[in-house]
This record gives C-alpha cells, sequence and structure tokens, in this order.
C-alpha cells in the first residue's frame, strides 16, 4: 500500500513568501510534530475517541461477513437510510470501489445496487421507492443516536412501502440501549450491529455504519481494514517525515493560520473518488468549524471545504481559483495506476487537434492536466499539495480513509478545538424536532416563534 503525500507546491520558494511556508517555518512546525501525535493518542488511550481502533475489530469484522454472506444472492438493491456520516461513507465506498455514480456495472443479486435515502426530498425518496422493488431490497436504517428526524421518517415511508416483509428484511445500525431505533429493532426483532460509543458518525466509515453496506455490496471489507490498521501504524509516527497524516496537518494548519488559506478545496483527479470528496467535506467542516477552543475561549474557527473535480472542474471552478482572492490551498488527490487506461486509437485524421492525441491514453492526459493545474496555481502563488494513491483498491482506499481521519484529528490537536463533537448540528436536529412537535422540544418551537416575531419586525 503506497500513499504519498507531496508538499513542494506550498513551499514559499514556489508560491512566493506571503502564501508559502519558508524553510525556517516548515522546520519549527515539524518540530510540533510528536507533541500532537501524543496529545491525540492520549485521547485514544483513554478510550475517549474510538476511530484508530476500529480496524482491529476481528469480532464485528466476522459479524458483518457472516451476515452479508448469509443475505448474499438474495437481495438486488440495498436502500440505506442515513444521513451526514452515517451515510457519507458508504457513498466513498460505493463510488470508489464499484465505480462512479451512476455509471456502475449493471446489478443483480449477486451485486445489489445501493440506494442512499440522506434526505427527505420526496423527489428523492418516491424516484427511490419507483426504482426498488420490495421483494428484493433489503433496508438499512442507519443512525448513531436513533433519533434523527429525516433517518426515522425515512424508514417510517420506507417500512410502509415493504409492508410485511419490513421485518424480515430491515437491518438497524446503531448505539444499543440508546434512541427509539434501537427500541424498534428490538421490539421487530431486525438485526442490529453497534456504534461504539466513542465513535461520531464522520469517523464511522469503517464501523458497521460503511462496513456493513460494504460487505453486502460484495466488498472486500477485510482488505480495507487491513490498509486501515497499515495506516494507523504509520499515522502514530512521531516524525512527520514517515507520517503523510501528520505532515499534511502541521503544513495545512500553517497555510491555514499564517497565510490565510481559509478555504480548503479537496481536489481528486478521479471520478471514483469524488463520494470521497463529500465524505471528507463533512469531515473536515464539522470537525473543525468551531465557536470555541476545548478551554472555553470563543475563537469562530473553520477552513471552508471545497470539493472540486478534476479535469472537470478546471472548466468551471479554476478560472476562479487561479485569478480570483488567494484564500484557498488545494489538496489534489491522484490515482497512479489505473484498471483501464484508456487508449486512444493511433489512426490519425490530418487534423491537428485531434492527431497529437492520436496513440495516447486517457489516463495520460488526465494526469497531464493535473499537474498543469498544479504549476498554473503555483506560478500564481497559490499553495497546493499532493496526496496520490498508488491504486485505488480496498486496501487504498482503507488507508485513506483512515488516513484523512487522523489528519483531521491532529488539525484539531494544532487548534485545539474538539474534532469529536458537533453543537451545531445537534442544535439544528434540536430545532427540527421543536419544529414538527416531538414532545420535550417544545422550548425549540417557542424560540422559532420568536425568531418568526423578530422577522416581521424587521421588515
Ligand atoms: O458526524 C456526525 O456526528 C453527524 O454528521 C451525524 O453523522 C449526522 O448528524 C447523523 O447522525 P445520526 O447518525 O445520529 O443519525
Amino acid at each position: 500500500m503506497k500513499i504519498r503525500f507531496d508538499e513542494t507546491n506550498l513551499l514559499a520558494p514556489m508560491v512566493g513568501e506571503a502564501h508559502g511556508i519558508s524553510a525556517s517555518e516548515y522546520r519549527s512546525q515539524l518540530r510540533r510534530g510528536p507533541d500532537v501525535v501524543r496529545a491525540f493518542r492520549k485521547l485514544v488511550d483513554r478510550g475517549e475517541v474510538g476511530f484508530p481502533t476500529l480496524p482491529y475489530q476481528k469480532g464485528v469484522l466476522k459479524q458483518i461477513q457472516t451476515f452479508a454472506r448469509k443475505v448474499r444472492g438474495s437481495f438486488d438493491s440495498i436502500c440505506l437510510l442515513g444521513i451526514g456520516g452515517s451515510a457519507l461513507g458508504a457513498w466513498a465506498l460505493d463510488c470508489a470501489l464499484r465505480g462512479p455514480h451512476p455509471l456502475q456495472k449493471p446489478f443483480s443479486k449477486a451485486h445489489p445496487r445501493l440506494v442512499i435515502l440522506d434526505n427527505v426530498d420526496p423527489a428523492l425518496v418516491g424516484a427511490a421507492l419507483e426504482t426498488m422493488d420490495p421483494k428484493s431490497t433489503l433496508v438499512l436504517a442507519i443512525t448513531k443516536q436513533g433519533t434523527t428526524a429525516e433517518t426515522l421518517a425515512s424508514l417510517l415511508v420506507v417500512r410502509d412501502w415493504m409492508g410485511r416483509r419490513a421485518s424480515r428484511q430491515t437491518v438497524a445500525v446503531t448505539t444499543p440501549g440508546r434512541g427509539d431505533l434501537y427500541a424498534l429493532a428490538v421490539r421487530e426483532k431486525w438485526p442490529v450491529f453497534a456504534i461504539p460509543e466513542n465513535v461520531g458518525g464522520r469517523f464511522s466509515v469503517l464501523s458497521a455504519v460503511g462496513l456493513l453496506p460494504a460487505a453486502l455490496m460484495g466488498l472486500d471489507v477485510a482488505r480495507l481494514l487491513r490498509g486501515a490498521a497499515r495506516m494507523t501504524e504509520i499515522c502514530w509516527e512521531t516524525d512527520a517525515g514517515d507520517n503523510p497524516a501528520l505532515r499534511a496537518a502541521l503544513l495545512h494548519h500553517l497555510v491555514w493560520v499564517e497565510k490565510k488559506k481559509t478555504i480548503h478545496v479537496a481536489f481528486p483527479y478521479s471520478n471514483r473518488l469524488w463520494g470521497t470528496a463529500f465524505w471528507f467535506r463533512q469531515l473536515w467542516a464539522e470537525s473543525l468549524g468551531k465557536e470555541k477552543t476545548r478551554k472555553g475561549e470563543i475563537v469562530q474557527i473553520g477552513q471552508t471545504p471545497v470539493a472540486a473535480l478534476g479535469v472537470t472542474d478546471q472548466h468551471s471552478q479554476v478560472q476562479l481559483y487561479i485569478e480570483g482572492p488567494n484564500d484557498k490551498v488545494f489538496t489534489f488527490w491522484a490515482v497512479e495506476k489505473q484498471p483501464w487506461e484508456g487508449r486512444i486509437p493511433k489512426a490519425r485524421l490530418g487534423l491537428d487537434a485531434f492527431d497529437y492525441l492520436a496513440g495516447r491514453k486517457l489516463a495520460e492526459l488526465l494526469e497531464a492536466e493535473r499537474l498543469s493545474t498544479a504549476a498554473t496555481l503555483a506560478e500564481a502563488g497559490r499553495p497546493n499539495c499532493t496526496f496520490t494513491l498508488e491504486r485505488l483498491d480496498e486496501e487504498h482506499l482503507g488507508a485513506f480513509l483512515q488516513m484523512l481521519e487522523f489528519e483531521t484529528a491532529f488539525m484539531a490537536e494544532l487548534l485545539d478545538v474538539n474534532a469529536f463533537d458537533q453543537p451545531g448540528v445537534e442544535a439544528g436536529k434540536r430545532f427540527t424536532y421543536g419544529l414538527m412537535g416531538r414532545p420535550g422540544f417544545e422550548d425549540y418551537r417557542e424560540r422559532f416563534e420568536h425568531y418568526l416575531r423578530r422577522r416581521q419586525k424587521a421588515v
């Protein structure tokens, strides 16, 4: 498994002193590495943060594999009900390992389709129900808290659509003993897969939250965990030279805080990594966008993550990136070896704009475009860096996801914020409960009415 981090285009000689890291800044920042790793390790050793231990959970792996084997061949659709961290990991896995949405190979009972309902837009839910058959659909209801309105509302709709089959064809992934999804699962005798207490939604892709859908899709979840385990060992290295997650966090921290790059563009040159870019967007935004430090000091800090797709967004966003405000840092994600390189026929047409491409490969063009975007950004003084995955398979993806989670956790140490809570998201959930009349949340209804009165007065 090989994942490389190239930071050269973050350095001052490439993008200038104002936007890039000087040699002395680089040296002194890298010296902070060991303290950052040790501080985070304490949280893990105390059991407060669980994602680094997920690759080693042999019992869970076995339980998931056994279940997937048992139901293999019975369903052509897996309908995943979940939102945020309970959905994006499965999307990232499906998109990376079975081909970009919606262009995947034909589905069958041997290769069921993954239908993710991560929104309550009736247009999405209605369209999904029209394209699935209740006889051959397995429903996965995934929510850590077990109370999230969107997931439970979709479950009620889908359960009704399934009719009597719902009791035999529904699985819950949730926190045992907590929340009403768990209560319903017990009542209906649905299989339950546990989400560990110390693993938050956006850090849960390597728990049953991501592994169960992956196994049901026929992916090799053991290899996924193997890659993640190897990366975990690397991420515990205290020397930033040997630890890409640590080096990336340290250098991104400098570029963000000292060079004022408040927007972070995750820029995969790979349609298969597009789902991962959306997964990362949530990870970075919810973990690092915080009002207060861990000591309670008000900082209102955050770096806005943006997902851009190479080459496509060269013809959409790159004009802004090169000539607009210099407030962004770019992280390219490249895949070195493609399973199919897209050979362009050798025949020449006698037309210049075609003939220089004859006999080349689409993969070569994709790579040339990435290199030229990196070079153009650097020439314009825009800091950028690159993660390169040797290939995109279970092992590399497991490692890459785990590495990005470590990078996020290290960044939180540098900023002294809690990466593992999300008070802003929870406040939104409580407002929704209040507005929809859930008992116990009447004060949120009142707060909302107060807000409406303020709006009336404002005009
Ligand atoms: O990362 C998080 O904690 C959140 O984004 C959650 O994943 C999201 O709000 C869904 O929560 P739950 O899984 O409890 O339904």
